[in-house]
Parts: structure tokens; sequence; C-alpha cells
């Protein structure tokens, strides 16, 4: 068992003359690279891999991924062998997330995009793991049931550590996932998503992913940027004066755009004064990395 993640109070004018605590879980501390929700999702699956006598884990992600990297590091520290399906045309060793996952062993497999769209087909998962000879599926972004139970210990921490649930808890998301694990657990606390990705989709997909009745919650899809990965100039100047006015890096795909939502329906006025808001740094930072070497240094980025 870990230590908790520590919950931090955010100080701005905007909040104290709002009337607002803000507060951030911030789980990104949690590893360098087994971080945020990664780590929530990954500790029952390696706990069930273990449990089970299980051999060898086959999952899928992308070339610049959180899920890959944080699979890579984990697989290492806990002697798993484990192989990555990867979407993209090959091992590229100016990918530092790749680079970082192959020096720590995982097995890199690419396959083209018209495959990797099966990712989610039975048939097209046995045949891979027949060819690998895995014993273990961990689906794209590592969200499973195992997964979901990682991220409602999320709900029980901020409950304990602030004495009581919070009016709103603010995540990003991406399958959902995660967002799904924490509306399982809340009771009182209203639970807004911010989709990373483009579409009206997320709150049914959050929905289909729970195995039981989720309360009523809020999907912003208005956030997103243009899609998953793409950027404008405001979120990367938002990014850049997050940091410097409260010392927290945030990456350009899920949490920038979530704390950017955050702040503008805080200028909306959309909650009521005296409300409590806790913000899940979900981590993500490896790939501020991998972001800077595509679109030149935009952004503050983890030395890892
Ligand atoms: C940093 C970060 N935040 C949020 C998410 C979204 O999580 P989920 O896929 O569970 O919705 C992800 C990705 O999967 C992520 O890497």
């Amino acid at each position: 068992m870990l230590p908790l993640s520590p919950i931090q109070l955010l100080e701005s004018e905007l909040y104290t003359k709002k009337k607002l605590q803000v507060w951030v879980k911030r789980d990104e501390l949690i590893h360098p690279l087994i971080s945020g929700n990664k780590w929530r999702k990954l500790q029952y699956n390696l706990e069930a891999f273990k449990q089970l006598g299980k051999k060898h884990l086959l999952s899928f992600g992308g070339a610049f991924s959180n899920h890959l990297l944080a699979l890579a590091a984990a697989a290492q520290k806990h002697q798993i062998k484990a192989t990555i399906i990867i979407r993209g045309d090959g091992y590229d060793d100016h990918n530092p997330t790749l680079r970082l996952a192959r020096e720590m062993g995982l097995n890199l497999v690419f396959i083209d995009r018209a495959n990797y769209k099966k990712r989610e087909d039975p048939a097209f998962q046995q045949q891979l793991m027949d060819q690998y000879q895995a014993d273990f599926l961990l689906p794209e972004g590592g969200t499973n049931a195992w997964a979901l139970k990682g991220c409602r210990t999320l709900v029980d921490e901020i409950t304990f550590q602030l004495s009581a649930e919070p009016d709103f808890i603010c995540v990003a998301a991406g399958t959902g996932g995660t967002s799904a694990g924490i509306l399982e657990q809340t009771k009182q606390t209203k639970v807004l998503v911010f989709p990373a990705l483009k579409g009206d989709f997320m709150e049914k997909a959050i929905r289909n992913i729970s195995k039981t009745k989720l309360p009523t919650f809020q999907c912003f899809n208005q956030y997103h940027f243009g899609g998953y990965a793409k950027f404008k100039p405001e979120l990367i100047q938002f990014i850049n004066q997050f940091h410097q006015a409260h010392n927290i890096l945030l990456d350009p795909v899920y949490t920038g755009k979530m704390f950017f939502g955050l702040e503008d329906l805080i200028q909306q006025d959309y909650f009521p004064e005296g409300s409590s808001i806790v913000a899940i740094h979900t981590g993500g930072l490896q790939g501020n990395l991998g972001f800077n070497y595509r679109f030149g240094n935009l952004i503050p980025s983890p030395e890892l």
C-alpha cells in the first residue's frame, strides 16, 4: 500500500471572489511513470495477474500513450512479462514514450491503423493472445473491472482527506473508465466529466463500462480543443499560466483540458457559492515530453 496522494487547496483570487474551495487530488505525484489514473487502474490488475498465476500480459496503446509507459514501468517493477500492441508506423527512437518503454523491457508490437481498430473484437484479441502466447488481456487504456475498483479508491481517499465528500469532483475522460469508477463510489458528490475527445458519446460510454446503475452526472463536451490530442494556443497558454500560478504541471491531452474547462465554468458562475470542488490530477505528464518533441517546446515537462 502506498501513502495517499496529497490533496491540495488551490489559492486564486478568482476562487476567493467566487467563494469556492478548489482542491487538486494530486495523483500525478504517485509515481513519475505509473502515475494518476494509470496507477489506480493497474494496481488491482497486477494483483489479479499474480493471484491467478498468469504469465504474460497483453495490452493495447497509442505510441505516445500514458498507458504504454505506465505498463512498461509497472511490468518492470513487478517483473511481469508484457507485450503491448501499438497503433503506429513502427519504432521511433526520438519518441520518448517508446524509447523509455523499450528500455524498461516492454515488448512493443506495431500494427497498422486498420487492424488496430479491431482491438475490441474478441476474435482478434484471441488471435493476438495465441500469437504472442499471452494469458492475461488488459484492454486499451487499462479499463476493465479491476481498473474501476482501483478508481473507486479515489473517492474513499478524498472523503477521508476532507472528512466529507466534496460537492463536486471533476475528472478528464478518455475511455470513461476512471469516471465510471468514481461514479460507482460517490454518494452525494456531483461528478463533472471533461472528455478529451470530440463528440457526445461519453455519457453513454461511461454508463456502458459500469455494471451498476450510476447516479446522474454531467459531461462537458465543449473542451476538447478540436479532438483527441488536438490543441489550440489558448490551451498552451493556460497550461503555462497554471504552472506559473500553482507550480503544478498539466498535460495537454487530459488534465490541461479539464482544468481549462473547470476554470471556464467557474468564470461562468456554474458553481454555487460555498461549493467544494475536487479536480483529479490524473497524471499523464510523461506525454509532455512527446508533445514537445512533436510540436516544439511549448509546455513545461517533467524530468524523467
Ligand atoms: C492522464 C490521463 N487522464 C485521464 C485519462 C482518462 O481516463 P479514462 O480512459 O479512464 O477515461 C487518461 C487516459 O486514459 C489519462 O492518461
